[in-house]
C-alpha cells in the first residue's frame, strides 16, 4: 500500500537520493523499497517520460499497433505499458531488476509476460531478432543500465524494428547522456541501425534541486531536460568485427 502523499520538497529529496546512487545493487535495493509509492512520488515530479517517450514511438510505428510484439525493458510499475495500451499496443513483454517493481507491473495486468532481469550484467531472456519494438523509459543512468548493454537492445529487435530511449540531461547525468550518445552513434556507424529522431524535451520533469534546475539548458522553471532517442534496426547484417 501506498504511504501518504509525500510534499514536493520530500519527493525532491527522495528522488534526489535515487539519482545519487550509482551502484547497482543499491539502486535496485532502493527501487524495492520505493515500488508502493512509486507512482504517486512520480506523478508528485511531474515525470511525463512514459508518454513522451510512447507518442515518440507511435508516431514513427509502421504497423498496426495491434500486430507488434513489444519489449518494455525496466518496465518499473508499468507506466509504459500503459501509455502504449492508449495507443493500441497490446503484445507486451516486460523486463525489470526489482522484483518488488515487477509485482506491480504484474498486477497492472498489462504484460503477456514479466521477468526479472538485471540488463547489463544478465542478457535479455530473449531470442535475437524478436521484438518490434523496444522501449528503455527512465532506466539510461548512472547505477541503472549501463550504456555498453545498448547493443543487447539491439540484439533482440527484429529487422526495421524501433528502440526508443530516454536519458535525463541534467548537470549530473551529463557524463552518461554524452557515453550514452558516443555508443549510440558507434553502433550507427557499425550499421546496426539508424537514427529515426532525437527530441530534446526540456521539461522532462521537475529538477531534485535548484543546483539542477539552475545547470540545466533552456529555460526549465524548476524543470530538467530529458532526450528520447528513437532507432530503426537495419535489415543488413553488419560486417564481422564491428562490435554490434
Ligand atoms: C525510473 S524507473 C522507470 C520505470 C518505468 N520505465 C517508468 O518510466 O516508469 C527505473 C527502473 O529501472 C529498473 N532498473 C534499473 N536498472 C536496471 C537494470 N540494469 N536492469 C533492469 N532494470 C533496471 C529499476 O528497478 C526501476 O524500476
Amino acid at each position: 500500500m501506498a504511504s501518504p502523499r509525500r510534499t514536493l520538497s520530500q519527493t525532491q529529496e527522495w528522488i534526489g537520493t535515487s539519482h545519487r546512487i550509482s551502484e547497482l545493487s543499491q539502486k535496485i535495493h532502493f527501487y524495492d523499497q520505493w515500488a508502493s509509492d512509486y507512482d504517486q512520488d512520480v506523478g508528485i515530479l511531474d515525470y511525463q517520460a512514459p508518454r513522451l517517450a510512447v507518442d515518440c514511438l507511435a508516431s514513427a510505428f509502421p504497423s498496426p499497433p495491434q500486430e507488434a510484439l513489444l519489449l518494455d525493458v525496466a518496465c518499473g510499475t508499468g507506466l509504459v505499458a500503459v501509455e502504449l495500451q492508449r495507443h493500441g499496443f497490446c503484445n507486451i513483454h516486460g523486463v525489470e531488476a526489482s522484483k518488488n517493481m515487477l509485482e506491480l507491473a504484474k498486477r497492472r495486468g498489462l504484460y503477456q509476460q514479466l521477468s526479472l532481469c538485471i540488463l547489463g550484467p544478465q542478457p535479455l531472456p530473449a531470442p535475437s531478432d524478436h521484438y518490434d519494438a523496444v522501449t528503455v523509459v527512465g532506466a539510461l543512468s548512472d547505477g541503472q543500465i549501463p550504456y555498453t548493454a545498448v547493443p543487447e537492445l539491439l540484439r533482440v529487435t527484429k529487422s526495421g524494428g524501433l528502440v526508443c530511449l530516454t536519458t535525463r540531461a541534467n548537470p549530473s547525468n551529463l557524463p552518461y547522456k554524452e557515453a550514452l550518445e558516443a555508443e549510440l552513434d558507434r553502433l550507427e556507424q557499425a550499421g546496426g541501425w539508424k537514427r529515426v529522431l532525437v527530441h530534446i524535451v526540456h521539461q522532462w520533469e521537475r529538477a531534485t534541486s535548484e543546483q539542477e534546475a539552475a545547470g540545466s539548458a533552456g529555460s526549465n522553471q524548476g524543470f530538467i531536460p530529458g532526450i528520447i532517442y528513437l532507432y530503426q534496426k537495419q535489415e543488413a547484417t553488419p560486417a564481422k568485427g564491428t562490435g554490434v
